[in-house]
């Protein structure tokens, strides 16, 4: 097991600035398929000892701080029982109970919670909010989702494809639905991961232009989400309406309607394909409850597998490579 050089005990008393080799994961783009390759191996072995009740506490007395602007089920309960699991704790932050809805500024929060953590878990509305946070923190961040991107869950869900199907390089992911964080992030794996994104969203949800310049040939542009899904390996969506965009709900409602994920377009897919969603669902919106409750769906085992992916990720970040 190597040591790791950042921690909340690393540097001066008086240090304002973060060493640079402090790692953080903001986006999917931020680390190498190498990098990739190891946290999923990790990932397996991880799981398979929580399955086996195997006492495995890497981190102890090592302490996560998890920041939460948006609301979250599966976020919290998969970061805090994973620390748990690896001998350390977790402490819940909200905006409402903090002092950031009194308007701390990010760098000040950055600055006190990194002094004295291990590593920070943040979700908030803006990716600059992470970077900033990050860029005046002593130790590790995680983006816990953002408008932008949301890593930790492709990063599950990549690790569910190839738990269920085996490499994922060369394969095609289908998106329907809104080019939202999750798009962003499916996009970024793609150019790290080696696979394509076919992806259709309405007319006037474009992709971003840069995430989609960024993907390069890993990217197909769809005007109908049936033929996106011609022949896919994975078919995947997400809600009509991210948190933070409540108010554009009803126009979306309009918009959306023909990017439903049913048993109709399942048919066009490779006859192995799954099934996948970030959850929470809206069954009858984004996809009928004929395929999210059907034999093609792993959306549990997605959900499931965000603990064992996240322990591999803090694992990593706090302690460094680990060959046992
Ligand atoms: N998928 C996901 O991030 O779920 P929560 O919003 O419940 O954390
Ligand atoms: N795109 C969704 C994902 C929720 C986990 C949102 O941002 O609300």
């Amino acid at each position: 097991m190597m040591s790791t050089p950042t921690g909340h005990g690393a540097g001066t008393a008086t240090a304002t600035k973060p060493s640079p080799k402090v790692r953080h994961f903001l986006r999917i783009a931020d680390f190498s398929a190498d990098e990739f390759a190891y946290l999923f191996e990790r990932t397996r072995i991880i799981k398979d000892r929580f399955k086996r009740y195997e006492l495995y506490h890497p981190l102890r007395d090592r302490t996560l701080a998890m920041v939460f602007e948006k609301n979250s089920t599966r976020t919290r309960v998969s970061f805090e029982a994973g620390m748990t699991q690896l001998g350390g704790a977790a402490i819940f932050l909200t905006s409402e109970t903090s002092q950031i809805s009194r308007g701390e500024p990010v760098e000040d929060l950055a600055r006190v919670i990194s002094g004295m953590v291990d590593v920070v878990m943040i979700r908030t509305f803006k990716q600059a909010v992470v970077e900033r946070f990050a860029a005046y923190s002593r130790v590790p961040v995680i983006n816990g989702l953002t408008d932008e991107h949301h890593p930790c869950q492709v990063l599950a869900d990549v690790f569910t494809y190839i738990e269920q199907r085996g490499p994922i390089a060369g394969k095609t992911v289908c998106w329907v639905g809104d080019a939202n964080n999750m798009l962003n992030s499916w996009l970024e794996a793609a150019r790290v991961l080696g696979f394509t994104v076919h992806a259709s969203t309405p007319p006037g949800y474009p992709i971003d232009p840069a995430i989609l310049l960024a993907a390069g040939d890993h990217v197909r542009v769809f005007s109908d989400p049936m033929d996106a899904a011609r022949g896919a390996h994975i078919v995947t969506t997400d809600v009509w309406t991210s948190m933070g965009f409540e108010a554009e709900t009803e126009a979306r409602k309009a918009a959306f309607a023909d990017w439903c994920v049913d048993e109709e377009m399942m048919a066009l897919a490779d006859p192995g394909a799954l099934f996948m969603h970030c959850l929470p669902a809206h069954r009858g919106e984004e996809v009928t409850a004929g395929v999210i409750d059907g034999p093609q769906s792993v959306v549990w085992e997605e959900a499931w597998n965000r603990m064992h992916a996240q322990k591999a990720l803090l694992e990593y970040l706090v302690i460094g490579e680990v060959r046992s």
